[in-house]
């Protein structure tokens, strides 16, 4: 499936940047083997995460409690008495940090500077770094072999993933933990989220899929639990094959997975139709709204939007600034679409008629915080799980 051309999903630029503008040909497929959907065709790692990587995880308040819970679960399990846990794509440390704060040996991996220094300011032994089989052996030879490893929304950005399942693996140590999560296609397929889908994310996964990947490696997935996070995520734990008995949950998902028909072409056919009724559907919304003169404001820089935006083919002409808390993402424009991000604040001090929810997966946060734009008379509009003003 196309989605045509596509800027970077965190390619923010300045407004006044007048260079060409890096595009790739946004095509998914969706693999025989292990029925992992994908992108066909991803920019260098280097162009994507670099040192002015724009997201920052530590951003929301309910994401920032999703991860506290995570670690006081994932803490219930460490049987080990001087445990080590390792963290691929830490960020600004956002989950590690409650591990570094616990006095347990810890050491985050990322491979942006500017968010491997946030995590260093938080008190986080990080290295700046790539995953991967060599990392790992590093990681063996100055350290040694980790209990729990922990990985959330950076599993699917790595193009190697059997490299990254060896290294993960060989790194984790016999009774070890390896737990991560990520955007679940399930819920991108029933909620038509296509907006998962963007240069980052190399790969959506599945509980098939995640299987079949890490069986390669040696490990097997002893229990999923689904996440509310990011329009819908799984968490996957495994282990060393036989080192822990399986839970029900891996086989009520994989049931489910089998009647939504996740590994059968026609799936994907109809969700591509669903694509193309989607964004008419958005774009003559957003049109008879201006058509009444009205104004529509964005609400979330997301890099989930770029992918919604472009392909739409929504533009300025159409949201005149898309408000947001991330102060690297302001005074500049939205990958492709060059629509000014402006800070929160400009956003309360005229409110539009219309907000967009870019960043839907807080909708609950943000609506209960913008209580006074509902007042002022303004309407949010969402496109997930369907297009509407709410
Ligand atoms: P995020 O959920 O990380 O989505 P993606 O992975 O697609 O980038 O991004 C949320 C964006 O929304 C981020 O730029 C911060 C912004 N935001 C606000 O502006 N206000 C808020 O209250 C929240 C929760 C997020």
């Amino acid at each position: 499936m196309s989605f045509g051309s596509m800027p970077l999903g965190n390619g923010f630029r300045h407004n006044d940047d007048k260079s060409e503008e890096f595009c790739y040909l946004m095509e998914t497929a969706v693999c025989s083997e292990c029925s992992t959907f994908q992108l066909v065709d991803q920019p260098s790692p280097n162009q994507m995460f670099h040192g002015e990587y724009a997201f920052f995880s530590g951003t929301s308040e309910r994401m920032k409690q999703h991860f506290l819970e995570f670690y006081n679960q994932v803490k219930k399990e460490i049987s080990q008495t001087d445990p080590f846990v390792i963290e691929i794509g830490c960020n600004d440390g956002i989950l590690i940090k409650h591990f570094a704060k616990n006095g347990i040996q810890h050491l985050g991996i990322d491979p942006s500077a500017n968010v491997v220094k946030r995590a260093k300011e938080n008190g986080i032994n990080t290295i700046e770094s790539f995953f991967s089989t060599k990392t790992a052996n590093h990681i063996l030879e100055k350290y040694r072999k980790s209990d729990v490893i922990l990985a959330a929304n950076v599993i699917c950005h790595i193009p190697t993933i059997n490299d990254i399942a060896l290294g993960i693996s060989h790194l984790l140590s016999k009774n070890g933990i390896f737990v991560f999560e990520e955007p679940y296609l399930g819920d991108v397929l029933e909620k038509i989220t296509y907006d998962q889908i963007y240069d980052e994310h190399t790969f959506l996964f599945s509980v098939h899929s995640i299987s079949e990947i890490f069986k390669r490696a040696g490990l097997e997935i002893f229990r999923v639990e689904h996440q509310w996070t990011h329009g819908g995520s799984m968490r996957y734990w495994l282990s060393h094959k036989g080192s822990r008995s399986i839970e029900e949950s891996v086989g009520y998902f994989l049931n489910k997975e089998d009647q939504l028909a996740m590994n059968k072409i026609e799936t994907y056919k109809t969700f591509k139709k669903s694509c193309e009724n989607h964004k008419y559907k958005f774009l003559d919304l957003l049109q008879n709204i201006r058509k009444e003169g009205k104004r529509i404001v964005g609400y979330g820089a997301t890099s989930k939007s770029t992918t919604i935006l472009n392909y739409c083919g929504i533009g300025n002409d159409l949201i005149e600034f898309i408000a947001d808390t991330t102060p690297i993402k302001h005074g500049k424009v939205t990958p492709g679409t060059a629509i000014p991000i402006r800070p929160h604040k400009e956003f309360s001090m005229d409110y539009p008629d219309y907000a967009i929810l870019f960043a839907y997966n807080h909708a609950t946060e943000i609506m209960n915080k913008e209580e006074d734009f509902i007042k002022s008379g303004g309407k949010w509009i969402t496109y997930v799980p369907e297009v509407q003003i709410l």
